[in-house]
């Protein structure tokens, strides 16, 4: 008789005939940066913590340890510093460019990533530019952002990062960030693109953490509808096209078809964002109880990996990597 359950019978058949591993390698741990001296607990996203720069040093430094190789880090600017044109984000002596000159003094072998799009800066909290159409409604204007963007691309290369990641979802802005980085001698700074990142409610607790929800409108006519998988494959082609390094799909956990059809669309590496939303969910459940945390984690990131993502990127990181 034939008994699937032979292959189930001990930990060590299991472990021979198991499909899939996670290891901290597999890693990128985000994480949230202010200009101030302490560093401060996030509401919206318990157990993550808004650093200062030495706070972040310390983090990142105990991440390396673990085996994580990699770190992204958002910035939290403080509301007089945000314009309609977010000019801060390609500021030379910003927040970000002190940041990264901060992580790569101190530990060289570790990758530094960076985000690319305008919100943290934008005092319409939008990624992109904001104008007003001939309607009299709200319009994100997509070739202007993307020449802001390159300036933020080259500005974060220029403090040592490296690798740059939009995660604005502008039109040719791949392709636009790779032609200014060559231009100026950053052919090797690196594009982690977020190739398909859906309008997701999931992000809620990351706009509270850094204060950047939308002032009016929401994100639709740039982020991708969640009904749409086929959108993903374009996207993947036109992004490896452009000369993206790395793609990513994001939300992770409700997007696992999606990072699937990606995985058998592209040979380039594929990278998975569990994002704030579904951590929270599971912090949330955890809390009182309900759910063993480190059991659904585990389950959670393992789920990420089967669906075909190389690389997760997650708030996890450091807790997973310490159960690995
Ligand atoms: C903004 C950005 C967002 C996230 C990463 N970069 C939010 C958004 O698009 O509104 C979300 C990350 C998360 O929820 O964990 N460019």
């Amino acid at each position: 008789m034939i008994r699937p359950r032979r292959n189930r019978k001990s930990p060590a058949v299991r472990a021979l005939v198991r499909e899939t591993t996670l290891s901290a390698s597999d890693f990128i741990y985000p994480l949230f940066v202010h200009d101030k001296n302490a560093d401060e607990a996030i509401d919206s996203m318990p157990g993550c913590i808004r650093w200062s720069i030495e706070g972040l040093l310390k983090e990142a430094g105990e991440a390396q340890a673990l085996g994580i190789p990699a770190v992204v880090i958002f910035p939290a600017i403080s509301e007089d510093l945000k314009s309609s044109d977010a000019v801060q984000c390609y500021n030379d002596d910003g927040l970000i460019p002190r940041a990264i000159k901060a992580l790569k003094a101190t530990y060289p072998e570790l990758c530094v990533i960076t985000d690319v799009a305008l919100d943290p800066y934008n005092s319409d909290g939008h990624d992109g530019l904001v104008a007003e159409n001939e309607h009299g409604g709200l319009e994100i204007i997509n070739d202007e952002t993307v020449e802001v963007l390159c300036q933020q691309a080259l500005c974060h290369a220029r403090a040592g990062a490296d690798m740059v990641s939009p995660s604005d979802m502008m039109d040719g802005r791949v392709e636009a960030i790779r032609t200014t980085l060559d231009s100026e001698g950053y052919q090797d700074v690196s594009i982690l693109a977020y190739t398909a990142k859906y309008a997701s409610a999931y992000y809620g607790p990351f706009r509270g953490a850094l204060e950047s929800t939308p002032k009016a409108g929401d994100k639709k006519t740039y982020q991708m509808d969640p009904a749409n998988v086929h959108e993903a494959i374009r996207e993947t082609l036109l992004d490896e096209e452009e000369g993206a390094d790395i793609i990513m799909v994001k939300p992770a956990g409700p997007y696992l078809d999606v990072i699937s059809q990606v995985r058998n669309a592209t040979t380039l590496p594929l990278a998975a964002y569990q994002v704030s939303g579904e951590y929270l969910m599971i912090k949330a459940a955890a809390k009182d109880g309900w759910l063993d945390e480190q059991a659904v984690m585990m389950e959670s990131l393992i789920g990420i990996k089967r669906a075909g993502a190389d690389i997760i990127v997650t708030y996890f990181a450091k807790q997973a990597a310490r159960c690995l």
